[in-house]
């Protein structure tokens, strides 16, 4: 048996799958965010860890547990997780979608200049990656910074204190700019640019590689065997790719987690010209590229759970009928965090547009589900324009529970868009990974030949899609009126 664990924003989630690539459990455990300061977003590693630990106890309780090889992890990317000498945490981790380093970005992208960026690292700065948020720290918090003995990504912290071993894998060092993607090394230039020295980066390495086994203690206290293995794992997009089978070349996988994302693997490494969509490596040894929206499940919670005061998703949307999709008058900007893929704009925020008096409670929550969709659009307008085919596409994540949100998705995207029998992408993938690195596969894309299903299909319907076509173009015209307005708000 392997474990995947996806460790998420909400929560981590754990799951414990069979070598056939059976689901035996899933354990869900969440801890929360704080958002310190609008646009802000912390969260406490050592909560990771304790609620990881927890949840590993919950998952295997009532299994042989000496049948259980191999652990993998697929973790939210790009947060920063500094240590002191001591292996004492420096401060909470700043988050994929906290935007305080606006001027730590436009620096990067301004001053050090976007094409050298994307030469060093195939890649331009985005307030969410970790090298603006090194910067801001040497700014703002000086003295932590000088404390720094060890930086890592969210996956990282938790193997490393499963495992002890500082390491990372490539998919996920991708989305640090610290990365020379195409080579697959640290870079030395952007390691002097962020002040960052090298003693304190992780060892690289394939995400199905062993990086270590359990430590003693942890071992114990987990009530598993000290030589359970420790895949390296990959960024939860990588990993989700994998748990959907989205591998080798010109293959697509939407994810509508908190961030909503559009993964294309690549088995050549190439960058968007205009470093609109991200240029990373993928778990499976190749590369991808991706876009990225900050807010796309997290826009239907707000909307739901703190504004409706309701936690019954299906109820609200059972009105929400066909026959009313690509007719609705309201659109939803879904900017609630700023946005990543293709602005590149911390200080976007959400709006509601063309509310009247007849506009209803249903309307309005199928403005949001719309303007999430409307947003991956604009990412796969950048992947289109480069001359990518994509005719169909995965999806995985909680938002894939919802029927009329993959149809409202499928006919704005006129995509096929495909369901595996086992939703849960990155936990999936985790653990696909596990068993990779235990020698149970030969390669990732042959384990996912053999384990992933697709269960179900959605497919466009002309006339809808036609509808939203125009809808889109109404869409599209939003962001460039309001950009001026969000930059004074
Ligand atoms: C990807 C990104 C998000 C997080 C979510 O670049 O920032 O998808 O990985 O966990």
């Amino acid at each position: 048996m392997f474990i995947g664990i996806d460790l998420g924003t909400s929560a981590v989630k754990l799951l414990l799958m069979d070598g056939e690539g059976g689901i035996l459990k899933i354990v869900s455990r969440s801890y929360p965010v704080s958002y310190p300061r609008p646009g802000w977003s912390e969260q406490d590693p050592e909560d990771w860890l304790r609620e990881t630990v927890a949840g590993i106890i919950e998952l295997t309780a009532g299994f042989d547990k000496s049948q259980i090889k191999g652990i993998g992890v697929g973790g939210q990317m790009h947060g920063l997780v500094a240590l002191d000498k001591d292996g004492r945490v420096l401060r909470p981790a700043i988050l994929w979608n906290d935007g305080r380093t606006a001027e730590e970005t436009e620096y990067l992208n301004a001053e050090v200049g976007k094409g050298k960026l994307s030469k060093l690292t195939a890649n331009i700065a985005f307030a969410g990656f970790t090298a603006p948020k090194l910067l801001w720290m040497k700014k703002h918090e000086p003295e932590l910074f000088k404390r720094i003995d060890k930086i890592m990504l969210p996956k990282d912290y938790l193997n490393y204190m499963l495992s002890g071993v500082h390491c990372s894998d490539y998919s996920d060092a991708s989305g640090t700019l610290l990365l020379d993607v195409e080579h697959k090394c640290w870079s030395r230039e952007m390691m002097e640019i962020c002040g960052v020295k090298e003693s304190w980066l992780p060892r690289l390495y394939e995400s199905y590689e062993t990086v270590g086994t359990l430590k003693a203690e942890i071992a114990e206290k987990l009530g598993l065997r000290q030589d359970v293995k420790i895949a390296a794992g990959a960024g939860d997009n990588a990993a989700a790719a994998v748990g959907t089978a989205t591998v080798g070349d010109g293959r697509c996988n939407i994810s509508l987690g908190t961030s909503g994302t559009i993964f294309i693997s690549s088995e050549k490494f190439s960058v968007d010209s205009n470093n609109a969509l991200h240029a990373f490596a993928h778990a499976d040894g190749n590369y991808h590229l991706m876009g990225v929206m900050l807010s796309a499940a997290s826009c239907l919670k707000w909307w739901m759970e703190e504004i409706m005061s309701t936690v019954k998703y299906e109820e609200e949307q059972s009105s929400i009928i066909r026959r009313r999709l690509g007719q609705n008058g309201i659109y939803f900007m879904p900017y609630l965090m700023g946005e990543r893929s293709p602005y590149n704009d911390s200080s976007a925020r959400g709006a509601f547009v063309g509310l009247s008096m007849d506009s209803t409670r249903a309307d309005m929550t199928q403005a949001v589900l719309e303007g999430v969709a409307f947003g991956l659009r604009d990412s796969l307008e950048v992947a289109r324009g480069l001359g990518l085919e994509i005719q169909s596409s995965k999806v995985c994540g909680g938002g894939a529970r919802s029927g009329i949100w993959k149809e409202i998705i499928s006919n704005v995207l006129n995509l096929e868009l495909q369901s595996v029998v086992t939703e849960e992408g990155p936990g999936y993938g985790g653990a696909i990974l596990a068993a990779v690195a235990c020698g149970e596969f030969p390669s990732v894309a042959e384990a996912c030949g053999k384990l992933v299903k697709v269960s179900s299909a959605v497919k466009p319907d002309p006339e809808i899609a036609a509808r939203y076509e125009s809808r889109y173009r109404v869409f599209k015209s939003l962001y460039p009126a309001m950009k001026p307005i969000f930059k004074t708000l």
